[in-house]
């Protein structure tokens, strides 16, 4: 009865769901009901653009429709096993996914996948923008950061326990992320390095240099988060995905821009050395009846994608209430939170220590969905194995 009223709530308000007794099994999710949901997602009328902010410069009730509208999206039954994660499925089949990573469809892909999801939580909210995460604001000690409060993404260790997706389970097993153990956040250097490249074949693989390899720097920062959002398969069921995303996105939004004033347009611009054939520009996307290349059209420029930028700022007022204002480099900067010795209630050495434990679970854990798993450090440190195979 409880969660009855609980996800009536939820449906009809936009204050936070109250706290539901969440399912600790959930069916598995079936390819052709997340193929069906992109479809339907796909017909759907676009509700103007995407006004794209960094999350910690919106205020509370603007980054609380958003997370409102993910989780009526994770309560949403009419999909199995419920929508967000019938459509975070994508991600995770080895034969839809297969122009998504390892190639120079990686942008245009992920740009489909994340309009999509746009339009899904638009479902929920017509009047949200997905927010982006820009991690080259984050402290050295990134597993400080104010990205990991309660009001933003929950925390980075273990079982994530706090914010908008506590006591989540996905598919896999229940939203784990192992923070600030492998990979590293993205800095002004890696994005200066990218926008200094003119053509697509020079940040993608396979061709890219490894200082302008966007989809590697991207990795790096999947890694970092670790857990759900460390494999590839599983990464989009934790919602950290989707803001990540968004920044990659707006990373390729300027990269466009930067093309279009150096007489390069976007669309005739694909590598022929693009590796896999699920890489070449007229291979199919795997999202609807679109192709590589759609990813890439001046639609998303044009109409959807609009990225604000973080404010060359003088004052910590400019920065949100979590981030601070660098004044030499005019940068706003995330604010850190005590270490545990300091703060009262703060992560205690028995939570490192659970942590750990979690992370040798995590390893030996061969991921049911796809047989074979790999993860996203994998990639960078063998890219040879990183193969699809036809089978799955
Ligand atoms: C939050 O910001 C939006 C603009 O994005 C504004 O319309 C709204 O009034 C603000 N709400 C509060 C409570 O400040």
């Amino acid at each position: 009865m409880r969660l009855v009223q609980c996800v009536v709530i939820a449906l009809l308000s936009l204050t936070p769901p109250c706290d539901l007794q969440l399912p600790t099994l959930m069916d598995q999710p079936q390819i052709m009901d997340s193929l069906r949901l992109a479809n339907i997602l796909m017909e759907r009328p676009v509700e103007g653009p995407s006004i794209r902010k960094e999350c910690r410069m919106l205020n509370t009730t603007d980054f609380q429709r958003i997370v409102n509208a993910i989780n009526r999206a994770k309560l949403d039954t009419r999909v199995r096993p419920n929508v967000h994660d019938a459509y975070s499925f994508l991600h995770a089949h080895p034969e839809v996914n297969r122009g998504a990573h390892g190639g120079p469809a990686f942008l245009p892909y992920h740009r489909v996948f994340i309009f999509l999801y746009e339009k899904l939580l638009r479902i929920y909210d017509r009047g949200i923008s997905l927010c982006y995460w820009d991690t080259t604001v984050e402290p050295e000690n990134m597993q400080w950061s104010s990205a990991w409060t309660p009001e933003l993404f929950g925390n980075v260790q273990g079982s994530v326990t706090t914010g908008f997706a506590r006591n989540w389970v996905t598919p896999i097993h229940t939203l784990e992320r192992f923070g600030a153990t492998q990979g590293r956040p993205m800095n002004d250097e890696d994005v200066k390095t990218i926008l200094s490249k003119n053509r697509l074949g020079e940040i993608s693989m396979p061709a890219a240099s490894v200082d302008a390899n966007v989809e590697l720097m991207h990795n790096f920062v999947h890694t970092y988060v670790g857990g759900i959002m460390g494999q590839v398969e599983t990464a989009a069921y934790d919602p950290i995905f989707w803001f990540h995303h968004t920044y990659i996105d707006c990373i390729y939004e300027q990269f466009r821009d930067k093309q279009k004033q150096n007489g390069v347009q976007p669309m005739r611009d694909w590598p022929a050395e693009h590796g896999d054939s699920a890489h070449a520009p007229f291979a199919p996307m795997r999202i609807g009846s679109l192709r590589n290349i759609d990813g890439a059209q001046e639609f998303f420029s044009k109409e959807i994608v609009r990225c604000e930028p973080l404010p060359a700022c003088t004052e910590d007022s400019q920065c949100g209430a979590y981030m601070r204002c660098n004044r030499d480099k005019r940068k706003c900067i995330a604010d850190t939170m005590k270490p545990p010795e300091q703060a009262a209630g703060g992560w205690s050495s028995v939570d490192n220590i659970l942590s750990s434990v979690w992370r040798n679970r995590l390893s030996s854990i061969n991921n049911p969905l796809t047989g074979s798993s790999f993860g996203f450090g994998s990639i960078f440190h063998q890219p040879e194995i990183f193969r699809f195979s036809n089978s799955g």
